[in-house]
């Protein structure tokens, strides 16, 4: 399993899962759930390497960036991953 910080909370996913249903329930607002919008925002702050690489959603919204990622469009592949919000 795989383990995702967010904020206090600590939650473990399977290898391969979206991180978007744990982070909505941890709070972090969604909308359009395609790399659009850029309402789900997050900071990464240890363990960016363990998401998968960026979509182009990604890069078009966000650019080269190491820190930001789009909450719906992260997969979390092993390891362990802290994000902020
Ligand atoms: S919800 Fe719109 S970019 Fe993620």
């Amino acid at each position: 399993m795989a383990k995702l910080h967010l904020g206090d909370d600590e939650v473990e996913l399977e290898h391969g899962s979206p991180i978007k249903d744990a982070c909505e329930e941890a709070g972090v607002p969604f909308a359009c759930t395609e790399g659009i919008c850029g309402t789900c925002v997050i900071e990464v702050k240890e363990g960016g390497e363990n998401l998968s690489e960026m979509t182009q959603e990604e890069l078009d919204f966000l650019g080269e960036t190491s820190e930001e990622r789009l909450a719906c469009q992260c997969i979390i592949k092993h390891g362990s991953v802290k994000i902020d919000y």
